[in-house]
């Protein structure tokens, strides 16, 4: 790439770099160099005519080569917005992803606005499923789990930085962080992704055990599955997100187990995402 004096000759340096690796180049440029110049993107719109140094030069190319390399613009600038909230991340989390909005509205519609309603998120990361509904729902009492404390710590701090103090947060595999507890509703986005799958190596830059539970990908989801119910308050609801493929797998396994009106939310894709079901009073255990 050849030396470009102002930031619109190094946005558009930047993105002629990225193109190939990245499915939006123009937009990544724009991400890194704001994050070089301490700026954002309207700034940069703003002023394409500024000169850029060499140092934020130096910097910026820098960034160009991680991101080459595969790692995710999230990582590099230190945030990514889910839900509107600008959440931090960092290594030691998964990238939070849109579709998993498509949990939260899913919560939203059932957790009352008006009343306490007791909502776990087991696997928390980055917090943005537990931060996401304790931001439109100050009334429920949410408590959010990860078995590693390096994740933890970045949700406890995006939980400061957006000044929600009411989430409580556990460590633990699963259910052990939260042993004899009861919820109205259970909610996770685990581990999924079966460890011989390909797509894994597109997403080495994250922890592998917020992608993988094992060979099947369903490990995670079927412990879930299977304990939920002795977590659930009576008409207590379990939502899970899974793979696009895992669909009647993931469906099988609430029936099996229990659940009723169980059913399987699609994507803007189309594609089935999300199983919920509702838990009755035999099952509960
Ligand atoms: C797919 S990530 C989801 C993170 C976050 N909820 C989100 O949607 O962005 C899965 C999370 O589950 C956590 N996890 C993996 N195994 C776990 C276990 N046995 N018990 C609790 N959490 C676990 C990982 O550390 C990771 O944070």
């Amino acid at each position: 790439m050849s030396g470009a004096p102002t930031i619109g000759g190094w946005l558009r340096a930047g993105a002629a770099a990225l193109e190939g690796c990245s499915d939006s180049p123009g937009l990544d440029a724009q991400l890194l160099l704001a994050k070089v110049l301490g700026s954002d993107r309207a700034a940069l719109a703003a002023h394409p005519e500024r000169p850029v140094d060499a140092a934020a030069a130096a910097a910026f190319r820098a960034l160009l080569d991680e991101r080459r390399a595969g790692v995710p613009v999230a990582y590099l600038t230190g945030v990514r917005e889910f839900w509107s909230l600008p959440l931090a991340v960092s290594r030691a989390v998964l990238v939070p992803r849109p579709e998993t909005e498509i949990l939260v509205e899913i919560a939203l519609e059932r957790v009352p606005p008006d009343a306490p309603c007791a909502v776990l998120d087991l696997g928390t990361g980055s917090g943005a499923i537990a931060l996401a509904i304790a931001s439109e729902r100050p009334r429920s009492r949410i408590t959010a789990t990860d078995v590693s404390a390096e994740a933890l710590a970045v949700a406890r701090t995006n939980a400061g930085s957006l000044g929600i103090d009411r989430i409580r947060w556990r460590r633990g595999s699963w259910f052990e962080a939260v042993p004899g507890e009861r919820f109205d509703w259970i909610v996770s986005n685990p581990p999924y992704v079966a460890a011989a799958d390909p797509a894994l190596l597109a997403l080495g830059a994250e922890p592998r055990e917020a992608l993988t539970p094992g060979s099947s990908g369903l490990e995670a989801i079927e412990r879930i599955v299977e304990d939920a119910p002795r977590h659930l308050r009576a008409a207590g609801g379990l939502a899970v997100e899974h793979g696009a493929d895992q669909g009647a797998a993931v469906a099988t396994l609430f029936a099996a187990r229990g659940f009723a009106d169980v059913r399987c939310v699609r994507d803007h894709a189309g594609l089935p995402r999300v199983t919920l079901g509702l838990i009755s009073d035999i099952h509960r255990g």
